[in-house]
């Protein structure tokens, strides 16, 4: 990679050695897909669900835009996504292949091909079977990373059933939630998840969250065993996945579904109410996994890829568990922390397992450069990271600062860094550079994916020119697009393809800007009242409602989110108690409580890291709290806005006071 005019606006050409033997190569090659997609919107998707998928029945239809904004793909066309990721490998050669290199926490590694990987596959598909779980049922899982967390996710895949992963970090009450919203009839998960050298509760989590009401629809709990410690099993309902899986038979048949038929349900914040079921669809799904694997990654056969994610959140799903292993890749699939047994274990498992193409999030990133600048020993420098060819980011923006650094120490100054923006919703990349072709600009997303009508609009639905800051949208719907928000509609409609747009266009619900010159896409945050801490998606609402439902302490909350320079964005709570304001130790002890108290609601990823108590809340003379002066007191920023409607002017000055 070269770099080329001022700081600010450098750019990096793909180099020479990016490019050879690229899938896209240069830019005329990233133009000639675009214009392919233009020219023949369904064709070109349609050739590539042909090429990069196996079908049982050949689809011939492409996109069905007759109940928009429900759109179908490939509609009557019948497949299977396990088959698709295991059996089809198997039956090219590759059944000796590695599918999974798997690394414990404490450092042990397993390695599985895709004979193995299919063969437990299918002895927990026929596990499953064997308890009654068929076609259209929904299956949680509630797991750390492990090989029979994969497996089980390809499972429900093969039988037709849907699976619903449950980040291992979420609490009993919202694993109850999303038990009660599924319907589920049973759940996956482990006696415990061990991560960083620490035992954690998972069995323990599911009694808890089955024990309250709404889950009646939960017959069978199967247990993986990892701690290997003792832990109660409910006679009748709960059983040791090695008895029900492990005497099952190696093979077993596929359900053949249709290519709507809902894979997964993936559960996300939105900006009011209860987190969203979000739905996806196999064939489509499927698709665009594999094919942005392909390009984005630009996957070859002798690559050892490694995506960082849980497969608790939509990344794991589709860069773990469908995209790499529908292309016949060699992954690595990691169970612990980057931080344990120190900040160089990322580096350490690139130096040992070879890898070549790295996918991270921008909170890592900025953690590890505190940890290597303070230390030499787990600084990229101190390993053999020869192997990497192409780096991502993913999640929330990444700082110039921190792509600078991710390019130059870890990636050497030679891999490119493809900064990957997509959603939960979108299934997989939407817009991204392709590392053999497109120019990278540190803390630029850079261009649309192939066939991807991403835009920037007005309130209006019209295009604002480049180099003005508008709303995200996408013109056109694409195959791994969210299909439904599970049992709402109405929520979907309303969320996604809003009236505003004449129900025309996608709404991401980020802001974004095109540069003047380049039309280089940057994300400018969210729209809405989501928050993104350590990439993790939240809703102030959400949080909101976790701390009021502590009715013995708190009359009101309002929560909003401030920069953090590890995480991101920070969570911020103003806080009004039954009781009179505390100050001091009192403070800080009531603010301990109420953060293990959100903990327990919701799971540690959404404890405020500030709380500030207040007498009151800033609200105009409706009453409506006016959030944006709680931003700026959450920054520490001076109040410059205009208070003149504000009810109580005085309670400024005491929620700018620190704790
Ligand atoms: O705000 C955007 C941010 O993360 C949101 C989606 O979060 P989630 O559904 O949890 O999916 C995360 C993994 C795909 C987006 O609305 N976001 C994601 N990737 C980027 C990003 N913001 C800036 N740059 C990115 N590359």
């Amino acid at each position: 990679m070269t770099a080329e005019g001022p700081t600010e606006l450098k750019t990096y050409l793909p180099s020479a050695a990016a490019m050879a033997g690229a899938h896209v190569q240069g830019m005329a090659a990233y133009d000639a897909l675009c214009a392919e997609a233009e020219a023949d919107y369904a064709g070109y998707w349609a050739r590539h669900a042909r090429e990069l998928l196996t079908w049982k029945t050949p689809f011939t239809q492409v996109l069905d835009d007759s109940n928009a904004p429900f759109f179908k793909w490939f509609a009557d066309g019948t497949l299977n996504a396990s088959v698709n990721c295991l059996d089809r490998n198997v039956e090219r050669g590759l059944g000796d292949k590695t599918a999974i290199i798997f690394e414990a926490d404490g450092g042990e590694v397993t390695r599985t091909t895709y004979s193995q990987l299919l063969a437990r596959t299918c002895q927990i598909a026929n596990g499953l079977r064997s308890l009654g779980v068929q076609k259209g049922d929904r299956v949680i899982i509630y797991i750390s990373m492990s090989i029979d967390g994969v497996a089980a996710m390809q499972a429900c895949a093969r039988i037709g059933a849907t699976h619903s992963v449950v980040f291992g970090g979420f609490s009993a009450q919202s694993l109850r939630d999303r038990i009660e919203d599924t319907g589920a009839v049973a759940v996956i998960t482990a006696d415990h998840q061990v991560r960083g050298g620490k035992q954690l509760p998972l069995k323990s989590i599911v009694d808890e969250a089955l024990a309250m009401p709404g889950c009646g629809s939960v017959k069978n709990v199967l247990v993986v065993k990892r701690s290997g410690a003792d832990i109660a099993m409910t006679a009748g309902r709960d059983q040791w996945m090695a008895d029900v899986a492990d005497r099952q038979p190696t093979t077993c048949e596929p359900e053949w579904v249709g290519a709507e038929h809902p894979l997964f349900l993936l559960y996300t914040s939105g900006s009011t109410g209860k987190p969203k079921g979000v739905q996806h669809s196999t064939g489509g799904y499927l698709l665009h996994a594999a094919l942005t694997t392909k390009l984005t990654f630009d996957l070859k056969p002798d690559d050892v890829f490694w995506c960082t994610a849980d497969i608790g959140w939509v990344t794991g799903h589709t860069y773990i568990t469908y995209g790499p292993l529908a292309l016949g890749g060699t992954e690595i699939v990691f169970e612990g922390v980057p931080t344990y047994p120190d900040a160089g274990r990322f580096w350490k498992m690139i130096q040992d397992h070879k890898v070549s193409i790295f996918y991270t999030a921008p909170t890592a990133i900025r953690s590890l450069i505190k940890a290597a600048e303070a230390n030499d020993k787990v600084h990229p420098k101190s390993y053999d990271l020869s192997s990497l060819r192409i780096l991502g980011s993913v999640g929330e923006p990444i700082n110039p600062a921190a792509w600078e650094w991710y390019h130059l120490h870890v990636g050497g100054g030679r891999c490119p860094i493809v900064d990957t923006f997509w959603q939960t919703e979108t299934g997989g990349h939407m817009i991204t550079p392709l590392p053999g072709a497109t120019p990278l600009v540190p803390g630029s997303c850079t261009l649309p994916f192939p066939g991807i009508q991403a835009a920037v609009v007005d309130e209006t639905g019209k295009d604002v020119p480049n180099g003005q800051g508008g709303i995200l949208v996408v013109k056109k719907p694409w195959p791994s697009m969210i299909r439904t928000i599970w049992g709402d509609p109405e929520r979907f409609k309303k969320s996604y393809y809003p009236d505003d747009f004449k129900g025309q266009y996608y709404l991401a619900g980020d802001g974004a800007i095109r540069d003047a010159k380049t039309g280089y896409f940057t994300i400018t945050g969210r729209i809405d009242d989501v928050l993104n801490v350590s990439g993790h998606r939240m809703g102030t609402m959400e949080i909101e409602s976790a701390l009021v439902s502590c009715t013995e302490l708190v009359a009101e909350a309002a929560v909003v989110g401030r920069p953090d320079d590890t995480t991101g964005e920070a969570i911020c709570a103003f806080v009004v108690l039954k009781r009179p304001r505390p100050t001091g130790d009192e403070a800080k002890a009531i603010a301990k409580q109420l953060r293990d108290w959100v903990g327990k609601e919701i799971g540690p990823i959404a404890k405020p890291k500030d709380i500030r108590f207040g007498d009151n809340l800033p609200k105009t003379r409706s009453g409506k709290i006016m959030r944006r002066l709680l931003r700026s007191l959450a920054k520490g920023e001076a109040i410059t806005q205009d208070t003149s409607t504000l009810e109580n002017p005085a309670i400024l000055d005491q929620l700018g006071e620190n704790l």
